[in-house]
């Protein structure tokens, strides 16, 4: 069977945030930012919208770039760390928003790994005949853990200065607040005749890494799964071991790209791209010269975004494919490493 990714389309909230913004309400610079991550600005959803409204217009433009109807869709498979309730998940959300409720919707979270898993995901559930055509969404929306309540203030709407307690919490989340941006992404997948498509995944998920990023509280560990104390010790926010997550990520990604080319029998020369997950530039440059592939063939656009974690590599898909540049019948390295810690890579021919 040849499945393949027929459609994309993305969507980001709201005016661009740039890095010299961020400076209002914590210590730090576009020239610590920049350097170190390849980030120039981001976008953050408006209070009240969440990753089913960002995910229902990149599914419109998906589904137009497809050429299909929203009623030809018959399973969503939906990617994210941040979804609107703890439960239920946010892809029957999407459903229902689409005029489309009943279809079955599949909430995966392997945060910024999603990509790699969710092809994989859909790519089974079309070769067991589960179904025909998959909306495939990767959408998170990071604006309700960052360590600022002056949103007025870092957008320019107000004066400011912050009160020097929160311009405190602010610097005590630097590292993590400067990373993240808000953003969807969606993909429709199909059958496709002449078949080609998924020719196969690597995946892997190790759980005593878990806490190399990671939300402390929230959860049902507690009774009740949620206090006033979790807040005030600001564990609502995430905890990343940044340098750790760095090491275990260029290490990773670059044996797991090496061998799904050898499972699959192609070279890494064979592959036209490799579509990375935005989470730091340097990153993908410390991959890319382990691999000793060439810059053109990894592009990035984390400079407009930061990491939007489920919805990076679609969002770089889509502009790629708009742009004219990825094409039908090329051969697409896809990978990324997430909290869980989930890393993969996956190969398609589109
Ligand atoms: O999607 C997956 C999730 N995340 C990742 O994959 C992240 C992987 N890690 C990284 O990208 C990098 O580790 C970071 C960009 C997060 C951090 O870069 P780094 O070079 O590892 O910096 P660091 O955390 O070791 O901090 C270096 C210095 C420290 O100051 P001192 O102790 O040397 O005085 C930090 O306090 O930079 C300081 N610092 C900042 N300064 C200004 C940390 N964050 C900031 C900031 N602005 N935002």
């Amino acid at each position: 069977m040849g499945i393949t990714i027929i459609g994309t389309g993305h969507h980001v909230p709201g005016k661009p945030v740039p890095n010299d913004a961020l400076s209002r309400v914590m210590d730090t610079s576009d020239e610590w930012i920049r350097p170190r991550t390849g980030i120039a600005q981001r976008h953050f959803v408006a209070e009240g919208e969440g990753v089913s409204d960002l995910a229902l217009i990149a599914s419109q433009r998906a589904l137009k770039n497809a050429g299909l109807e929203a009623e030809e869709v018959d399973f969503i498979v939906f990617a994210t760390m941040t979804p609107e309730f703890i439960f239920p998940g946010s892809g029957g959300l999407l459903g229902a928003k689409l005029g489309i409720p009943r279809i079955p919707a599949l909430d995966i979270r392997q945060q910024c790994a999603a990509m790699p898993f969710g092809l994989q995901v859909a790519n089974g559930l079309i070769e067991t005949g589960a179904a025909r055509t998959i909306l495939l969404i990767g959408a998170d929306a990071h604006a309700g853990f960052m360590p600022w309540d002056d949103w007025d203030v870092l957008t320019g709407d107000a004066d400011g200065p912050v009160s020097d307690e929160a311009y405190e919490r602010g610097t005590r989340h630097r590292g993590l607040a400067v990373l993240f941006g808000d953003g969807a992404a969606a993909m429709v997948l199909r059958h496709v005749d002449p078949p080609r498509g998924f020719l196969g995944a690597e995946l892997h998920t190790d759980g005593r890494l878990f806490d190399r990023i990671y939300i402390p509280s929230g959860g049902f560990r507690s009774r009740p799964y949620f206090t006033p104390e979790m807040f005030e010790r600001e564990e609502h926010i995430p905890r990343m071991q940044g340098r750790d997550l760095f090491k275990v990520a260029v290490t990773e990604l670059s044996r797991c790209v090496r061998s799904i080319c050898e499972k699959v029998g192609v070279s890494l020369d064979d592959v036209d791209w490799f579509i990375a997950h935005q989470a730091n530039d340097r990153i993908n440059n410390a991959v890319r010269q382990a691999l000793k592939v060439p810059a053109e063939k990894v592009p990035s656009n984390i400079a407009r975004y930061g990491n939007t974690s489920a919805a990076t590599i679609g969002i770089l898909l889509d502009e790629l494919r708009r742009e004219g540049k990825v094409r039908e019948g090329q051969l697409v390295c896809f990978f990324a490493l997430g909290s869980g810690l989930n890393w993969g890579a996956t190969l398609v021919r589109l």
